[in-house]
């Protein structure tokens, strides 16, 4: 089933069937001011964090599809029938209600048509801004005269923390008020004196600073409010059938303890093809800040000057100059849907939000994991490599003068003075008191692909301090990255597997040993010593060479099993993911990963692959191992608590995804990298929406694997690490754009099929325009390149040789 289709021109995603299987989403906002709105119209709104800045209500996984969010109600005053702008939550029969939802960068358009009535509400936050504007263009599209009330409404939180509200009710419905302004209402939080101040000395301090949310209309005179959610819906109610919508207007209530709602009432009358604009303004701020932004769009619509237009213009320009620094034209318009535009945003989207806020997640987790934020990164660097490097360093400022991560680095982190996972402190602020193995270990990736994307060499000098104590410079923070590991070995040889590695359910500790780690080290050693070779340091490439040698060793004496490498060892010396196994004898990642890092290299990369694609694939995507754990109780593995087929447990977990497909092009297997991308592309199920269930313009974390009753239902959507390995295997090695220091080589691995592309890259202010011919039909393989009309043999082009603007010709072969 489908209901909706990309846009590619004005890279949106149009939904034109409003009941989706699941509530498809978009983001609003920055990380000063976040929002989160579905198709429908639903979701929420916060402040900095969506745990402790809550403005709006949302109930997760509630039925009725997650509500409530920014609701618009319209209502006919001759004969009383109401709808609503979105299609929920009144929910008029579909074949006399038309809706279309455009998901765009950071901004929503929903639109409806109903009994004549056509609506256009533009959701967004303007840039640099602290609300959100919710523009409202109603028109009449009939003949005859009509006399309609709208209601803008949204349902506010009693107290800025999301538990506080949700489950503290003898608390929270008692500390908050709403007032009627006019042309808002102004909800005041602890009126009589803030939680802050009274924390100050001890319990009753009454002053301190309430907070304050406004909800406000420009552009038309509030004809009556409601202030109290209760009042505005009515008892034995819901969203869809209001009191107050049905009963033909609101009864001017306050909210006085209760539930603070903001729902503002407006008359009008339109004339055949008349159309109004009205813009509803909600967000964080005294009665002041909301008067003055109300006043500046009322001011703007007097001078019939679309500021709100302009605005969303801005926040396009931005986001859309964003992904210009990479554009692709291939054969596959669902492949360059997503490289072009919503993989790309999603990138984007991961790394500003970590996993913060989503439909899934609360925004409770206060931080930024260690090993998810690494990772996040390289999803945006070849289209932002400053945005990726402020990150980055914080991330190297999260580091441990041992080596190790942090595993939770908070918000308001400052290097030099935290505790380490080591003492308890840190533990009771954070509630993580082990060290995972590999955090640390996913530096090497990406500072390799900033420096060569940005050709900033220097980087690897910059002195940046240690999360506890102490500074030095990123080589020597990369350094101590492979001491950790160095330090905390397992009886074999191979990292200690410690409280998890990449997979959180398997706890290795101290003596069992992750070969996932083992892998990952043996790649950071050489990345490592490619750097040190370039510095001049003698002593570590040597240093550096000499572990890989014994690792390699380690590596073919234990790991490898005659036709799979093994995914650990237990501290009891169980060999976890052997064939011999009667559960999970096969594991992905090692095998990816053997052939990432360049630990497996010719027949025996092939043959991993090999088995990977007859004993893991399943048409949509490859499971994480199989069979699945179920009798077996292997206490280190508790994957085994969740049900087969499913996340950890033989699930289809995507984000190995992004590295089989990376991993396939580095043996040169075109045809099957595509294949692994086209299984798991979001777009590719566009059709098979009731399938997939997720947004098809985003991935997800994790698909239902062939155990299950629902193979191939993907679930948590955006906040997925999938978004950046899915990006890397596409641009660095299906587009074959592989940035090095000096230059970039281009050697793309694709489809046989694929006889020609094209794609436009901004490469360190040089713009390059890029033809690839492939009529030889190859798989990989670069004859040569013309670049501006030279021949170079082979597929590197050197930064020096480039002009500002350059005519590059791939020819494959
Ligand atoms: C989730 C976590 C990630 C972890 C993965 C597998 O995606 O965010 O850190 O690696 O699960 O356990």
């Amino acid at each position: 089933m489908q209901f909706g289709q990309f846009d590619e021109f004005n890279r949106e995603y149009v939904i034109t069937r409003p009941d989706t299987p699941a509530p498809w989403c978009n983001y609003l906002g920055s990380v000063d001011y976040g929002a989160i709105i579905s198709n429908n119209a639903t979701g929420y709104s916060f402040v900095k964090s969506g745990a402790s800045g809550r403005i709006t209500r949302f109930r997760l996984n509630s039925r009725s599809n997650d509500q409530p969010g920014r609701y618009i109600y319209i209502r006919d005053n001759s004969d009383g029938d109401y709808w609503s702008g979105s299609w929920q939550p009144v929910c008029k029969p579909l074949d006399l209600y038309k809706s279309e939802c455009r998901h765009g960068t950071a901004y929503t358009i929903i639109k409806s048509q109903y009994r004549d009535i056509e609506t256009n509400t533009s959701y967004f936050v303007p840039l640099n801004k602290f609300y959100e504007v919710w523009g409202l263009r109603i028109k009449n599209s009939g003949a005859s005269a009509r006399t309609l009330s709208v209601f803008g409404m949204v349902e506010f939180t009693n107290h800025d923390h999301y538990e506080n509200d949700t489950v503290n009710l003898q608390y929270s419905q008692f500390i908050s008020k709403t007032y009627f302004k006019g042309n808002h209402i102004l909800q005041v939080i602890n009126e009589n004196g803030s939680e802050a101040a009274a924390d100050v000395d001890g319990g009753c301090d009454a002053m301190g600073d309430p907070s304050f949310r406004f909800f406000g209309v420009a552009g038309a005179e509030v004809a009556a409010f409601d202030g109290e959610r209760d009042v505005f819906i009515g008892n034995y109610r819901n969203y869809g059938n209001p009191a107050a919508v049905e009963a033909g207007g609101c009864s001017n209530t306050p909210a006085y303890n209760g539930n603070s709602c903001g729902a503002l009432q407006i008359d009008i009358t339109l004339n055949p093809g008349e159309e109004k604009e009205m813009i509803f303004l909600l967000g964080a701020g005294d009665g002041e800040i909301a008067r003055e932004i109300i006043n500046t769009y009322d001011t703007a619509l007097s001078n019939n000057t679309d500021l709100a237009g302009q605005q969303l213009e801005e926040l396009k320009h931005l986001w859309h100059s964003r992904l210009e620094n990479l554009q692709i034209d291939t054969p596959d318009d669902k492949f360059d849907n997503m490289v072009n535009v919503w993989n790309a945003y999603q990138c984007f989207i991961t790394f500003l939000w970590s996993r913060a806020a989503s439909f899934q997640y609360c925004g409770l987790r206060n931080g930024l994991g260690y090993r998810d934020t690494v990772q996040d990164i390289q999803g945006i660097i070849h289209l932002d490599y400053r945005l990726a490097k402020e990150r980055l360093c914080l991330m190297l400022s999260a580091q441990i003068s041992n080596g190790g991560g942090l595993p939770l680095v908070k918000f308001d982190h400052v290097p030099g003075k935290i505790e380490t996972p080591d003492e308890s402190e840190y533990a009771r602020k954070t509630g993580q008191s082990f060290y995972r193995a590999d955090d640390a270990l996913w530096l090497f990736p990406t500072v390799m692909t900033y420096i060569k994307e940005s050709g900033d060499w220097n980087f690897i000098d910059e002195v940046i301090p240690y999360a506890d104590r102490g500074q030095t410079s990123v080589y020597n923070h990369l350094k101590q990255a492979i001491q950790f590991n160095l330090d905390r070995q397992g009886p074999h040889g191979f990292p200690a597997g410690l409280f998890a590695d990449w997979n959180d359910c398997l706890r290795l500790g101290t003596k069992g040993e992750s070969m996932f780690v083992a892998f990952q080290l043996y790649h950071a050693l050489s990345i490592f010593r490619d750097f040190a070779s370039r510095k001049g340091y003698g002593s570590d490439v040597e240093w550096a060479d000499k572990h890989m040698e014994r690792l390699s060793k380690a590596i073919d004496d234990f790991a490898w099993d005659g036709t799979r490498y093994v995914r650990g060892f237990t501290e009891a010396g169980y060999t976890i993911g052997s064939k011999d196994n009667e559960e999970a004898s096969l594991w992905l990642n090692p095998q990816t990963w053997a052939v990432i890092s360049g630990a497996a290299g010719g027949e025996r990369a092939g043959l991993v692959l090999e088995q990977v694609y007859r004993k893991l694939n399943t048409k949509y995507g490859a499971m994480l191992f199989y069979p699945a754990f179920k009798k077996f109780g292997l206490p280190v593995a508790r994957m085994v608590l969740f049900n087969e087929g499913t996340k950890e447990n033989a699930g289809i977990f995507s984000q190995p995804q992004g590295w089989l497909i990376l991993a396939e092009t580095i043996v040169g297997n075109g045809n099957r990298a595509y294949e692994y991308f086209n299984e798991i592309n979001p777009a590719a199920m566009n059709e098979q929406a009731e399938i997939r269930v997720l947004e098809p313009y985003v991935h997800g974390q994790a698909t239902e694997g062939i155990d299950t009753l629902n193979h191939g239902r993907s679930h948590v959507h955006w906040l997925t690490g999938t978004a950046s390995t899915v990006m890397v295997a596409a641009v660095n090695g299906i587009l074959g754009l592989q940035p090095d220091y000096d230059g970039i080589n281009i050697n793309p691995c694709i489809p046989a099929a694929w006889k020609y592309f094209s794609m436009t890259k901004h490469f360190r202010g040089k713009l390059l325009n890029i033809k690839v011919d492939n009529s030889a039909g190859v798989e990989k393989g670069v004859k040569h390149l013309i670049i501006n009309g030279k021949k170079l043999v082979g597929c590197y082009a050197a930064f020096d040789g480039l002009s500002d603007k350059n005519d590059i010709l791939v020819v494959m072969g």
